[in-house]
């Protein structure tokens, strides 16, 4: 029987209430498929771990998880620890350490699911974010100079290589001819005219070898207004790290909400293991109180399943999110209802019958 072995770190917060209900899910696909298995392997790593010993996560930390197929992350940060720390010394370093350049989020409006945009159909927001997850504008190169003084400078470099744009806008047009959608470049080259003009050409570059795709361009500011004003516009869409990062929580804000957001980031050769995640943060105001949304989470886990090549598995815990959507019995208080983290999870593993 095949074996998956995941690194589950669950963080901080409510992340460690919600990825519980990620692993009950899991188990089930697996009892239910009968032909793979899933191996967890829990890390104590996050703020707590921080407080106690002065850093985010083991000193051999990427090595142990180095050993595993895939990784299952929570959500870290937590008062108490400053947040580019926690960011920086654990998520982030997993990301770069193990060339996770592909971070890949869905933005679809399930049935069932709230969206704050008048006069748009829900058909119209299907899309998926392919966001540069390795350098750009959180390449993390700068310098801080003259602290302190009158004369202080803090220089934040946006790093572009050839090599790093070229990967994941390939990627994305292999996605887009792939699933027969179109491809939306989101840049910004009227005012970054370095890294946004090199970014573009690339795009037009890359898109030669894909003359089936069909392909539209935005500027960041103009797309930002389209996606409230238009979402149809878009359906496979590559930006850059830091435009990713921000117009994908726009995404999450018309697509459902905060509980409803995953994301995976990905090392497509799998030289190392890829990462899945929801993409909310640690939610300290709702932190122990059974409130959390799993179901972004159960969404991650499915990005993960896809991974494995299990994508008709994928695809049913994405129909199951959206039954107790339509439904409407089984949900969170940030969707309108009383049912607690583990009622949801119980929820979706029943429907997986
Ligand atoms: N990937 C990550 O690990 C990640 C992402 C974002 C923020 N953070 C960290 O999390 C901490 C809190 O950040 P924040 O408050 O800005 O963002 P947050 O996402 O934790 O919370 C924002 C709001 O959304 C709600 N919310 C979030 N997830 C929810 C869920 N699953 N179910 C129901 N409600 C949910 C929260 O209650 C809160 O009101 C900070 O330390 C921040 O650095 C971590």
């Amino acid at each position: 029987m095949k074996e998956h072995k995941i690194a589950v770190i669950a963080g901080d917060g409510i992340g460690p209430e919600v990825i519980r209900e990620g692993i009950k899910v899991l188990r089930r696909v697996a009892e239910l498929d009968g032909t793979f298995r899933f191996t967890f392997t829990e890390f104590p790593w996050g703020c707590e771990y921080y407080l106690k010993h002065g850093r985010m996560m083991a000193e051999d930390g990427l090595e142990q998880l180095s050993k595993f197929d895939a990784i299952l992350l929570g959500a870290v940060g937590y008062p108490g620890v400053p947040d580019h720390i926690s960011l920086w010394d654990l998520l982030l370093v997993i990301r770069k350490h193990f060339d996770q350049y592909i971070n890949l989020r869905p933005v679809k409006l399930l049935k069932g699911a709230p969206c704050p945009l008048k006069d748009v159909a829900r058909e119209d927001i299907n899309m998926t974010f392919v966001r540069e997850n390795s350098e750009g504008e959180y390449a993390g190169s700068g310098a801080w100079l003259y602290r302190g003084k009158p004369n202080e400078v803090v220089i934040q470099n946006g790093v572009f290589s050839r090599s790093g744009c070229e990967r994941v806008i390939r990627y994305a047009y292999e996605l887009a001819s792939r699933e027969g959608k179109t491809l939306t470049s989101i840049s910004k080259g009227n005012a970054l005219n370095y890294s946004m003009v090199f970014w573009d050409e690339i795009f037009e570059e890359v898109g030669k070898d894909y003359p089936q795709v069909e392909t539209h361009s935005y500027l960041v500011d103009a797309a930002s207004m389209f996606m409230v004003k238009d979402p149809k516009r878009f359906q496979i869409v590559v930006t850059s790290n830091l435009f990713g990062d921000i117009l994908t929580d726009l995404g999450a804000a018309i697509a459902g909400g905060m509980g409803l957001a995953a994301g995976a980031n990905l090392n497509p050769e799998r030289t190392y293991p890829s990462m899945f995640e929801p993409i909310h943060g640690s939610a300290p105001d709702i932190a122990g109180t059974g409130q959390a949304n799993p179901l972004a989470t159960v969404w991650a886990v499915s990005q993960m399943l896809d991974f494995f090549g299990h994508s008709e598995w994928g695809k049913k815990l994405v129909d199951c999110i959206e039954t107790l959507l339509v439904e409407g019995k089984t949900l969170t208080p940030d969707l309108g209802g009383s049912a607690t983290t583990a009622k949801v999870g119980d929820a979706v593993t029943a429907l997986l019958k």
